[in-house]
Order: structure tokens, then C-alpha cells, then sequence
């Protein structure tokens, strides 16, 4: 199986944060209008009181704007921001530490936070809750646990998996927001913000092309945007025209509806290896290749469930009439391939 192209793909979660295309403020932070304006109440009262935001869980799929989110969030505040991935905690005296050293004000940003180690998130209610911290000093019968008071902060948590975030951390935060893929037209404005901050001289068609290829996820846009940028200097006369987006896209195996090889080597498995399924989503990742079907969850079904060419099922995943639809083939008899 080819490998999803890493400059297209939202798995390539941490790339060098790039500063320039990021809305710094909320009125610039275009599309997950619901979002925004409870963020807008929430922030004005933390404001009026003089208190500090309250804690927020962020979740949805990758490169849909949740580390973005969190920086707005903290400029909005006028605090800093720390950033952190929640696989690099491995003790608790490294959350202890940052906690511990954070101003007053200030936002924490725990990225993936559903894969905390277990001892690392119990420490975290009390952190969250009571502003407390026990440490725990010494070993034996002669440890001795001390309390330490933290300066009031606001922890923001991201997740692409809710579903794996314990009730106790789930319930510490005063708000969840769960972030939809973006339509068209808001990709278009991202995509034409993003040019402008560029400095890529674009037509406007070439911005609705790129949108519609950017499988709702502004990460995805922005890269597209990059890439065509490259071809329209080395192939055009630096302009991005429509004729150079769509060979660009071409060129990038990224089709009409911004599908790209893992995706329609997922169906055509689904489809004629499966015979439609349903079929486990790991024996699913065994027959691409791929180690478990974690990265398949993540970066895969989400956006093929929202266009409608998968079910996911009690008994496993399903094509649906759409996806034989898209590859051009006939729907064959049932398989009973259930296996995750
Ligand atoms: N760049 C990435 N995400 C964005 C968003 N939601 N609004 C504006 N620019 C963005």
C-alpha cells in the first residue's frame, strides 16, 4: 500500500507551528461559529469577573484548529501559553513541574490528553479543581506528602478521541466544545486569508478549488495552498491560476472530493476484499499494512463517515451505496469478516 503523502496529511500532527498563517484573535479564527460564541460569553465574564478562563476540553478530528483555538484563547486572556503533548509527561514530577511554574493566568495546553498516563491524570483533578498539588516527598514509611497551592490557571485539553477521556478528567472541565469539519465556503475565506498572509497572487476560483479538496480540515488547506504555491513557480509564472490547482491537486493524487491513495485504498479494501464488510477496523489495518487501526480511527473514517461512504457498526465497518458509487464498482453479496 502507498504511504498517504506526508505533506497532505493530517497525521504529521506537530509540524514547526507556523505563526504566520494562525489566527492570533477570535475575530480572525474563521468558521466553528457555535463554538466561538460561547467562547466569546465564557471569556467576557472570566473578564468582567477578573478570573481566569475556566478549563476547556477541545475535541474532534486532527487539523481542525484545537492548538489554534488555544493560543486565541490565551491571547484573548492576554496570557501566555504553555504547550505540551500529553505522551511527554511521563512522570508526575514533570506535570508537577510545569504546574508548579505556571504564572498566573497562564494557559496549559495538553495536547492528545486522552493518552495521559493513569497517575499523571489523577493529579490533575485536584490541580484543576482545588488548585492543589500533593507531592509526595521521600520513600517508605518516612515519605511525607506536601501540599502545594498553584496560581490559578486555565488547562486547555484536546482530544481526537472524546470517547477515551475518563469521567473524572471529563467532568474537571467547565466546558467541551467539540470542532466540525469546515464547509466549503469557510475553507475558501481560510485558503484566501492564508494567500494573502503569503503573499500568493491567487485567482479566486483557485481558492474554491483547493477548499473543496481540503476534506473540511484547515491544516489540509493550507498545505494544499502551499503545495500549489511551489508548482505555480516552478510550473506557471508564480500565479496560481486554476489550471495550476488542479494540476497541482493531480499531480498530489488528491481527487474531487479530497480524497487521497489511503483513502480510496481503504474503500476499495472495504469493498471488494471485504466485500463491503462488515469487517473489524483492525483486520481493516492488517490488509493496508498498517500497524492497528488507530491512525485508520484518526485520520481516516472520520471524514469518509461525514461525506457518508462508511457505517460504522456494532458489528463492524460498511461501505455504503455512495462508496460503490465513487470506485465504480458493484455491490456483491454480504461477508461476515467481524474481527476487531
Ligand atoms: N488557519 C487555520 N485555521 C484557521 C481558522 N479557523 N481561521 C482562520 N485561519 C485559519
Amino acid at each position: 500500500m502507498e504511504d498517504r503523502n506526508p505533506d497532505l496529511n493530517p497525521s504529521c500532527q506537530e509540524e514547526p507551528f507556523d505563526y504566520s498563517l494562525r489566527p492570533q484573535r477570535l475575530p480572525e479564527y474563521i468558521g466553528q461559529e457555535k463554538v466561538k460564541a460561547r467562547l466569546e460569553i465564557a471569556l467576557s465574564a472570566a473578564k468582567l469577573r477578573n478570573e481566569v478562563l475556566d478549563h476547556v476540553l477541545l475535541f474532534g478530528p486532527p487539523g481542525l484548529g484545537k492548538t489554534t483555538l488555544a493560543h486565541v484563547l490565551a491571547n484573548e486572556m492576554g496570557s501566555p501559553c504553555k504547550v505540551i503533548q500529553a505522551p511527554a509527561l511521563e512522570k508526575k514530577g514533570d506535570l508537577a513541574a510545569i504546574l508548579t511554574n505556571l504564572e498566573e493566568g497562564e494557559f496549559l495546553f495538553i495536547d492528545e490528553i486522552h493518552r495521559l498516563p493513569a497517575a499523571i491524570e489523577e493529579m490533575l483533578y485536584a490541580a484543576m479543581e482545588d488548585r492543589k498539588l500533593d507531592i509526595l516527598i521521600g520513600q517508605g514509611p518516612s515519605a511525607q506528602t506536601l501540599k502545594v497551592d498553584l496560581r490559578p490557571f486555565t488547562l486547555v485539553g484536546a482530544t481526537t478521541r472524546a470517547g477515551l477521556i475518563s469521567k473524572p478528567l471529563h467532568d474537571r472541565f467547565g466546558m467541551v466544545h467539540r470542532l466540525e469539519y469546515y464547509t466549503r465556503g469557510e475553507l475558501t475565506v481560510i485558503a484566501e486569508r492564508s494567500a494573502k498572509v503569503l503573499e500568493i497572487n491567487m485567482e479566486p476560483k483557485s481558492a474554491e478549488a483547493i477548499a473543496r479538496r481540503s476534506r473540511g480540515t484547515p491544516r489540509i488547506c493550507n498545505r494544499l495552498l502551499k503545495r500549489c504555491r511551489d508548482y505555480a513557480q516552478v510550473k506557471g509564472q508564480g500565479a496560481i491560476t486554476v489550471e495550476i490547482a488542479d494540476a497541482c491537486l493531480t499531480l498530489h493524487e488528491v481527487d474531487e472530493l479530497g480524497l487521497d491513495s489511503l483513502d480510496r485504498a481503504y474503500l476499495e479494501a472495504l469493498c471488494v476484499k471485504f466485500r463491503g464488510g462488515p469487517v473489524g477496523v483492525r483486520t481493516l489495518a492488517a490488509a493496508l499494512g498498517e500497524s492497528d487501526g488507530g491512525a485508520l480511527e484518526d485520520l481516516v473514517e472520520p471524514y469518509l463517515m461525514q461525506i457518508g461512504f462508511l457505517d460504522r457498526t456494532q458489528q463492524g465497518r460498511k461501505a455504503t451505496e455512495a462508496t460503490y458509487n465513487y470506485l465504480g464498482i458493484k455491490q456483491q453479496g454480504q461477508a461476515n469478516l467481524f474481527n476487531a
